[in-house]
């Protein structure tokens, strides 16, 4: 690819692209879900086993200092790499969905009372919207759906309309039924929509609403700004920025981490333990009961370090081009039908759609043959899903490595899902 340098020297980099399915080389087109490691994050964990497995801040003999600077330097380039401007406000965890869980648990429900609101949008991963529900019950409070603009093939559809996000938080504060908080995705799993994440706090934050930010797709598709958004919570894993599985992170500002109890008790998480009572120790260590994920921090350090290499803005660029070109072929075809945004315009590298009268499983699997991995189901948004009038859709996604020669073997191997199914 002509203007992509990047593609060409990240693909030498992940060993496992090297393999061939089916006879075919790998055109790995699932990076929503989960994305490949490149050698440097395999190499900073088989390291750390190697040379100084211990564990954290539990001993003072040189492995255990070196694990415990591991792992505080881990979170150092967590804060720097999301625009944080203390690393005492970043908690380990394993994942988005335990950070969001966190936040439900350790945050929101004390504080949920029955007249509250949460407010969600349509838009949501489950990870975003099942802890909500699950807290607004206990508390009796409610879950209300900003709604995505309608998919009516224009270019406004699929998207967050701030105009309406007005109306819900001026009407709430009408009603006297204050929203405790909004969740909401940076990016859209399935749409690819990028949302407007800065205005969007503003907004809130006018009407005295704290925000969390699910940014599980943003955080390897785009710079982050945690200080600039001025964002309450951010939660993302590693697994999706091309680090380990099993590690996440939780962003919480001062405030919001002085707002929260703990989340689980036991080691590492207290400052004394009575008989009966204990009183805790100061955030991020309040947060992160029992031992860390020390070497999977390691690996994720090493992810940040090779993404910062290329630049975050370099891989937008990249995944820009590659959506571009994914979205042009949309339009030769006339039975696929593309949820989300159709133009490349607050986007980004995940486009799902459907092969009109084919089931989305059979696409998938007709796709495998020809080596090409993509992921069809609700990728746990059936709201969203639901709202759309489908079960399931077909979702290709990319990441740093992937080039357009892929994209264009995805829509050749359709022909052939068209020749089992549609003949
Ligand atoms: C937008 C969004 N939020 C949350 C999650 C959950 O991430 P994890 O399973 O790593 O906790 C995902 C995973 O696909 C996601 O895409």
């Amino acid at each position: 690819m002509q203007n992509f340098p990047l593609t060409v020297k990240a693909r030498e980099d992940f060993p496992l692209l090297k393999r061939k399915i089916h006879g075919h080389p790998l055109a790995y087109l699932d990076n929503a879900a989960t994305t490949q490691k490149p050698n440097c994050v395999i190499d900073a964990l088989v390291r750390f086993y190697e040379n100084h497995n211990s564990n954290v801040s539990r001993g003072v003999y040189t492995l255990a200092e070196e694990a415990t600077e591991i792992y505080e330097e881990g979170r150092e380039s967590v804060a720097k790499f999301i625009g944080a401007n203390d690393s005492g406000k970043i908690i380990f965890t394993r994942g988005t969905t335990e950070s969001i869980n966190l936040v439900a648990a350790a945050w929101a429900q004390p504080k949920l009372k029955t007249d509250e609101r949460i407010l969600v949008t349509e838009m949501e991963h489950h990870s975003n919207l099942v802890p909500w529900q699950m807290v607004a019950q206990k508390a009796g409070a409610e879950l209300v759906y900003w709604p995505i603009t309608p998919e009516t093939g224009s270019s406004d559809g699929g998207r967050l309309d701030l105009q309406k996000l007005d109306e819900l938080l001026a009407d709430s504060v009408k009603r006297k039924r204050s929203f405790r908080l909004l969740a909401v995705s940076a990016v859209s799993n399935v749409l690819g929509t990028v949302n407007p994440i800065a205005e969007i706090i503003e907004l809130a934050h006018a009407r005295g609403v704290p925000v969390l930010v699910d940014a599980a797709q943003a955080v390897a598709r785009m710079p982050i700004d945690v200080s600039g958004w001025d964002c309450d919570f951010l939660a993302f894993s590693g697994h999706k920025i091309y680090g380990p599985t099993g590690i996440g992170v939780l962003y919480a500002k001062n405030e919001r981490l002085e707002e929260m109890l703990p989340f689980q008790g036991g080691g590492g998480m207290i400052r004394q333990v009575g008989r009966q009572t204990s009183t805790w120790a100061d955030a991020p260590q309040k947060f992160e009961a029992g031992t860390p994920p020390v070497a999977e921090v390691s690996g994720l350090a090493a992810a940040i370090k090779y993404l910062r290499n290329f630049g975050m803005q370099e891989i937008q660029r990249h995944e820009y081009e590659l959506t571009t070109h994914a979205l042009k072929r949309f339009a030769e075809f006339e039975d696929l039908e593309l949820y989300g945004p159709p133009e490349t315009i607050e986007r980004c590298g995940v486009v799902s759609f459907n092969l009109r009268n084919v089931h989305p499983h059979d696409v998938a699997q007709v796709l495998d043959e020809s080596g090409i991995a993509v992921r069809a189901g609700h990728h746990c948004t059936q709201v969203l899903h639901k709202r759309f009038g489908i079960a399931a859709s077909v979702r290709m996604s990319f990441g740093l490595y992937n080039e357009i020669p892929e994209i264009d073997r995805l829509f050749s191997a359709l022909d052939q899902a068209r020749e089992i199914f549609l003949k």
